[in-house]
């Protein structure tokens, strides 16, 4: 099992950072590839005609190989709401059809499918999961599977829920909409680099995640997998960059009408970001090396003393099957005193983000013992006990 890895990183060692769900800390790697890239940025004639295409061209490959399919298939946006804004302009449906997003997921991708409903004329609507549900992760998912019908035209989730980490059965799922020619869409923000995950398996049509959390990039990056089906479709821009025969910068005004080739036409204009993309590129570097199967045994065996504690105190937790070992919420209910809550974190310096109930955990492996153990101390010293 891999080590932990804080020595990659500069995070403040009187910290216990326990956020990388809020945002990655800075690899000493990309600190490095940036601080490059801002002294080349002293003399521009050192950017030269490569430099627009050859990182981009790397980080097309390191996520292919992380999410287990072509460079093709790949395209680098801005945000996650840019690239789910370009796979639904170039979505449709017929009249009487619905769409199905997940009760409190991300605004980016609630706002997104509402307005494309609201667009289409169908129906928006949330699937959510009765709480207190016993058993295994395929319940929430065969909620999901037994939703779908024939007049469902688009799926839109996480994969996994950004507040809880409650973990979905993609394959499942994924084969579902392939059977009844339901448009998958997934928001991987808070999977991908952190679990492993195999696109083309799940039958996702669509995978939009921003970089700036487990994939290690910097803020304003992100990167998108189009299926096949959608090469044909129509970015939201029409980026000189975007077109073939782009490389040949003495030929630009033979304005060339042809995309480039696969998901190409679906890059960000001027993709090539010359200080952010070393950046990002040292990011997916770092996490290929250490593969996300790994990452996910580390945060296991990190988590298993906190979620004893858990267990000891009364507070109720997701089961194991049910979430992900990297991101999970701690409900927090009347059992639990919130005022002692926050200033215990402040006095421990222990930073992790709440959101809708739940004291969000997120792990990693530049975390150890220590944050967990300062958790453990910050959740015993709130816990109203009966
Ligand atoms: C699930 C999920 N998607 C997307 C984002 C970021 O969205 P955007 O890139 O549109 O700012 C976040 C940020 O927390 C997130 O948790």
């Amino acid at each position: 099992m891999l080590h932990c890895q804080q020595e990659l990183f500069s995070l403040d060692p009187d910290v216990h950072y326990l956020n990388c769900a809020y945002k990655a800390p800075l690899l000493k790697s990309a600190e490095e590839a940036a601080k490059k890239a801002l002294i080349r940025d002293r003399n521009p004639f050192k950017i030269q005609g490569p430099d627009f295409f050859e990182d981009a061209k790397i980080i097309r490959q390191e996520f292919a190989k992380l999410i287990q399919t072509k460079e093709e298939n790949i395209a680098i946006i801005p945000s996650t709401s840019y690239g789910l804004a370009s796979v639904f302009k170039n979505l449709k449906c017929g009249p009487g059809k619905h769409a199905y997003c997940i009760e409190n997921d991300f605004p980016s991708d609630y706002l997104t499918i509402k307005k494309w409903c609201s667009t289409q004329n169908a129906e928006l609507r949330t699937l959510s999961f009765p709480k207190g549900i016993e058993g295994d992760l395929r319940e929430s998912s065969q909620i999901i599977i037994d939703s779908l019908n024939s007049d469902t035209s688009v799926l839109l989730m996480s994969a996994i829920h950004w507040m809880t980490g409650e973990n979905y059965d993609l394959k499942a799922i994924g084969n579902k909409c392939e059977e009844l020619g339901i448009y998958f869409v997934v928001d991987g923000t808070q999977f991908v680099g952190a679990m492993p995950i195999n696109v083309e398996e799940n039958k996702i049509d669509a995978l939009i995640c921003a970089a700036y959390k487990w994939l290690m990039g910097p803020y304003s990056t992100g990167l998108a997998y189009f299926h096949p089906k959608l090469h044909n479709g129509e970015p939201i821009e029409e980026s000189w960059i975007n077109r073939k025969g782009s490389e040949n910068f003495a030929n630009l005004t033979d304005y060339n009408l042809e995309y480039a080739e696969g998901a190409g036409r679906f890059n960000m204009g001027q993709y090539s970001n010359f200080i952010l993309l070393p950046m990002l590129k040292s990011g997916l570097l770092q996490i290929n090396s250490w593969q996300p199967k790994n990452i996910q045994d580390y945060c296991f065996e990190l988590g298993k003393p906190l979620f004893k504690c858990l267990e000891k105190l009364g507070i109720q937790f997701e089961s194991e099957a049910k979430r992900a070992h990297h991101l999970f919420g701690i409900p927090l209910d009347e059992s639990i005193n919130l005022d002692i809550l926050k200033n215990k974190m402040a006095e421990e310096r222990l930073i992790l983000s709440f959101r809708g109930n739940n004291l969000r955990v997120a792990l990693h492996l530049f975390n150890n013992k220590e944050d967990i153990n300062a958790l453990i101390r910050v959740l015993e010293a709130s816990k109203i006990l009966d």
